[in-house]
């Protein structure tokens, strides 16, 4: 691998393709998703669809499609490693020159056990009068936080040197190598001398809900910038697997977690007896905290900061705590920035009931529509009606969308039943417009026609839709891949009779098999832009038929042998017109 997972988990982590896309291309929310005329061909009505949820776009006009990297190779016209390195400059993370060999070697537990001793030493410093009289200084005066808050945080205080840390460290028997990979010293380009990464920083550990200390967050106490120096992903972290404090409050949080943007809002909380608040580490909230989350509550409170940027990033948070099945309340706060400045100002008394008066994600959008707008002009309140009745045509439940609309109906003073109209037909031209995209681009497809991709899925086009079906559960579901790593299900290479599937199947699997585990983008490093784009077609067909998918993928496999072994090969094309005959039939008969 030429750059290490980690750094790309990271660059994937601090790049939302929301932001990223949103540069380049006018993007409009759509239900969870966001629309856009596709920048890859000429368009009018927009087919160029970026879902936050998976971090990925497609286009269902012309199929590009991919994730944030491929979307960078494809507009800057970079290569994977050129793609990677425009991004990862554009967010301030460096790549090491050799961080492959630096990480390669170090274990977790290793990790582990030096970021325990280096949690250990910045905890000595703070509570020791030469060193760390400073920090212990600005944590109890300046952010009042009370000593018995300080201790269980094991909050510390990085000096204000080059090498204490490291001299430290390396007397307890750790390379320098290792201090490097995992974040704790850097390599001085002039005198190739290593020095202590965090430096006159208040330092707080960020521990897994096993108790690792996997790494370290380091503010500094006054203006200065960056305000947080956080270590990047090493092999026992991923801050996009990881939530600050909930090791803490995951035994509190049964009914409820309260999610907060900053370390020092869920640190006030704790202090102030609100034990469940946790934090993202210092990136946008990701899919995979929000699973984590679903696995120890049914709630989830966003207590997001009150400037702009916080209430856009509580927008998309909805989005995806919901799509986990999560109940999502959003907590508004006025004349205080952050949770924690809110109790300083007001006390926690009065925290405690704006978490009681906090809102459904519907509540919130219409609050959102409705402050847009000056509603009192009928002009206006159509605007306001119709961006609502798009949003509500989005919800899958029909029960739930009778509720958005009846709610928006008395805070618009509108007729129930005509904004139900425009909502359902709203509706039935999303479906159909996608309906129509899906079926021209199965059509392409099936014909071959500019089939550059997969040549060879004209040749047999049932065992090319066995194999599409097969890859796309593999691309989205670690326990397909493991059925077939540990054979429960028997499927090999030798079993695809197309070039390209038999091409990406190899990779997902070879990708799996690796420490790290499969992820979309690594396959960029394989794999061309357009290949990129067929790729995430096939899972994006996939995600709409995920139900069932443990007997589609077993019978999928079947169909794909019973091609394989079947003497009398079809003649591919007759085929083709066969099926296309029967949908222009049924469109017809529509
Ligand atoms: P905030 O600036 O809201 O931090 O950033 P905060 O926790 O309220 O900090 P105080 O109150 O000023 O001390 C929210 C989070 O974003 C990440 C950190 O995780 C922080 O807690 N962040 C912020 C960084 O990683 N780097 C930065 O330079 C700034
Ligand atoms: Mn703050």
């Amino acid at each position: 691998m030429l750059i290490p997972r980690e750094i790309i988990d990271d660059i994937r982590a601090r790049n939302d393709i929301v932001d990223v896309i949103g540069m380049y291309v006018n993007l409009k929310r759509a239900g969870s998703n966001y629309n856009g005329l596709c920048p890859y061909h000429s368009e009018k009505t927009p087919s160029f669809t970026v879902f936050p949820g998976t971090q990925s776009f497609y286009c269902f006009g012309c199929g590009a499609g991919g994730d944030v990297i491929t979307f960078t190779m494809k507009s800057e016209n970079l290569d994977y490693v050129g793609a990677i390195e425009f991004l990862a400059k554009k967010s301030g993370i460096s790549i090491p020159q050799s961080a492959a060999e630096q990480q390669g070697g170090m274990s977790r537990n290793r990790v582990f056990q030096m970021n325990l001793e280096a949690a250990k030493y910045f905890r000595s410093c703070l509570f020791d009068e030469k060193l760390g009289s400073d920090g212990l200084r600005y944590l109890v005066e300046q952010r009042r936080l009370p000593m018995t808050i300080i201790k269980r945080f094991g909050l510390g205080f990085a000096p204000d040197s080059f090498w204490s840390l490291t001299n430290h460290m390396t007397r307890l028997g750790f390379t320098e190598d290792e201090l490097i990979a995992g974040f704790l010293g850097g390599k001085s380009k002039k005198s190739g001398k290593i020095y202590d990464y965090f430096r006159n920083r208040v330092i707080f550990p960020i521990i897994d809900t096993s108790g690792n200390v996997i790494a370290f967050g380091g503010r500094v106490m006054d203006d200065s910038k960056p305000k947080y120096l956080n270590s990047s992903d090493t092999p026992g972290f991923k801050k996009s697997k990881n939530l600050f404090a909930l090791n803490y409050a995951k035994n509190h949080c049964s009914e409820r977690l309260i999610l907060c943007e900053g370390y020092m809002d869920v640190i006030a909380l704790h202090a102030a007896g609100i034990e469940n608040a946790v934090a993202t580490l210092g990136t946008a909230l990701t899919q995979e905290q929000a699973r984590m989350m679903a696995k120890y509550t049914k709630q989830v409170i966003i207590s997001y900061d009150s400037d702009e940027a916080g209430q856009r990033a509580a927008a998309r948070a909805i989005s995806m705590l919901s799509d986990v099945g999560l109940d999502v309340k959003i907590l508004k706060m006025k004349e205080a920035k952050d949770p924690d400045e809110y109790i300083k100002k007001f006390g926690v008394e009065n925290f405690k009931r704006l978490i009681g008066e906090s809102r459904t994600g519907f509540e919130y959008k219409i609050e959102n529509v409705i402050a847009k707008y000056d509603i009192t002009l009928s002009e206006n309140k159509i605007k306001a009606a119709g961006e609502l009745c798009d949003y509500i045509s989005g919800v899958s439940s029909s029960v739930e969308r009778d509720v958005y609309t009846s709610s928006v109906a008395s805070r618009l003073s509108l007729s129930f039943d005509s904004l139900k109209n425009d909502v359902e037909r709203l509706r039935r031209k999303k479906l159909n417009e996608y309906k129509a995209k899906t079926f021209n681009n199965m059509k392409m497809s099936a014909m071959g026609i500019g089939d550059r991709t997969n040549p060879d899925a004209a040749k047999n086009i049932r065992a090319a839709a066995a194999e599409e079906a097969i890859i796309g559960l593999l691309l989205i579901f670690d326990e397909y891949r493991d059925a077939i790593m540990n054979e429960k299900i028997s499927l090999s290479s030798d079993d695809f009779l197309s070039d390209f599937h038999r091409r990406v199947f190899e990779k997902i699997m070879q990708l799996h098999a690796d420490d790290g585990g499969f992820s979309f983008s690594l396959l960029g490093e394989y794999f061309v832009p357009d290949e990129m784009g067929r790729i995430q077609g096939i899972e994006q067909k996939r995600r709409a038929l995920t139900q069932n998918g443990y007997d589609v993928l077993y019978q999928c496999v079947q169909s794909l042998k019973n091609e394989k072994n079947s003497t009398d090969s079809d003649d591919g094309i007759s085929e083709i017109e066969r099926l296309l005959e029967n949908k222009r039939k049924k469109m017809q008969n529509q």
